[in-house]
């Protein structure tokens, strides 16, 4: 059980703060609710009273003698303010104290997750965008918003991200407070996820069966620890990761060119996409017709080897760059075919995971051998997705942070 308390903003998401609220104290925690005085205009103190089975106050003239202020911040494991509104974030960035959320913002000395809501305007403002660079400089995480349908007939970036996305990022942020080292606060990640598609014509395609969950499994995990993610992701269906920048790419040339972008500056890169290894010679404009009849064997070309890439072009920018870790996922697993992989690569370490036997492609759960360049191997037993990606996070983090 942790303490956590959950600051609710003046915006229209606050009815969706309640449905996180649920999912905390379904979890078994202890939550505080502080919302902002104009946040009971959109949810009362009742429903937070009643969700929370704690009292809510907004000011600190409420129970005096037990100088809230000072004794909720001091006394919580996490703080999650959502929504975060423009002016909170302004206030939290400025230093303010002037009512109970905001004092109490100042006393905490735990993490901080500031889930920001409002009109794409607002969010995209310089003066938005200079407040959450000063929050994550201080160490906080703030979530980016979610791009969609906003309150009235606008769309755009500004949605508050689903209540289970940001319970999510709490559970993992505070179960980091106790198992794992790695804050990556400021630092960026970058994953591929997915897998890409070789056009054969305009409706037929070489692919596999790589759904995507490993690399946003890392997307969610790399968020929790407060790092700036982008994640390259190849024809995955699954919902965008909460708090990550996601870019769509189909092929291998695709997400060639995208990571190579992305990489200088990235301190992780991570790549868990199943990229094809050929693609055909040419792709036919016009659907291929059954009357032609059988195909004659398709013509293969090569595509490029995106981590092989990566990994020399980190080597011409200097040492201890950025660390780059690759995944082989393989049917059978003989390790020294797996030490050449990882030097063909020139990666820092390569998660070999065995497919199939209800792993890898398509599950909830991976196990993996993680190979490092330095002939360091760790074994990851059989865990779920995120839990992976937590604990292959560590070893690189701790790469970084020696
Ligand atoms: N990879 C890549 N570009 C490619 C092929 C693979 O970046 N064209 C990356 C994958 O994302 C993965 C790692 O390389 O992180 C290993 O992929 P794998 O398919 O196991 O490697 P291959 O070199 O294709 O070896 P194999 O002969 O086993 O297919």
């Amino acid at each position: 059980m942790s303490r956590v308390i959950l600051g609710v903003g003046a915006g229209i998401a606050a009815y969706k703060a309640c449905e996180l609220l649920r999912r905390l104290r379904e979890a078994g925690h202890q939550v505080r609710v502080i919302p902002t005085g104009d946040a009971l205009r959109f949810v009362g103190a009742p429903t937070w009273e009643a969700l929370s089975g704690e009292p809510v106050a907004t000011d600190v003239w409420t129970s005096v003698e037990e100088v809230p202020h000072v004794r909720l911040g001091q006394g919580a494991d996490l703080v999650v303010v959502a929504p975060a509104t423009a002016d909170l974030l302004a206030r939290a960035a400025a230093g303010m104290a002037s009512d109970l959320l905001t004092a109490t913002l100042l006393t905490a000395r735990c993490p901080v997750i500031f889930a920001p809501a409002m009109h794409t305007e607002m969010w995209e403002h310089p003066a938005t965008q200079a407040n959450v660079a000063t929050l994550r400089a201080r160490g906080a995480i703030v979530v980016d918003p979610a791009a969609g349908r906003l309150t009235g007939s606008d769309s755009g970036p500004g949605r508050l991200p689903e209540p289970a996305a940001l319970f999510e990022i709490a559970e993992q942020t505070l179960s980091s407070l106790t198992d794992r080292a790695g804050s990556l606060a400021s630092r960026r990640v970058l994953i591929s996820a997915g897998g890409t598609r070789e056009e054969l014509d305009p409706v037929r395609f070489l692919g596999n069966w790589s759904t995507g969950r490993q690399g946003y499994a890392f997307a969610r995990a790399a968020v929790a620890r407060g790092a700036e993610v982008t994640v390259v992701a190849a024809n995955v269906e699954l919902p965008d990761p909460a708090g990550a920048k996601v870019i769509p790419v189909v092929s291998a040339r695709e997400m060639h060119a995208a990571m190579l972008a992305e990489a200088p500056g990235a301190d992780i890169v991570v790549m868990t996409a199943a990229v094809a290894d050929y693609r055909p010679v040419t792709r036919s404009e016009r659907k291929i017709k059954k009357e032609a009849g059988p195909p004659s064997p398709v013509e293969l070309t090569e595509n490029p080897d995106i981590l092989a890439d990566l990994a020399a072009r980190r080597a011409q920018s200097g040492p201890a760059a950025q660390v780059v870790v690759g995944f082989a996922a393989e049917t059978d697993t003989d390790p020294d075919a797996a030490r050449a992989k990882l030097a063909r690569k020139g990666c820092d370490f390569l998660v070999v995971n065995q497919v199939g036997n209800g792993l890898g492609f398509g599950t909830g759960d991976n196990e993996a051998v993680v190979l490092g360049a330095d002939g360091s191997s760790a074994v990851i037993g059989r865990r779920s997705k995120d839990a992976l990606a937590a604990a292959v996070l560590d070893l690189a983090a701790a790469r970084i942070f020696p």
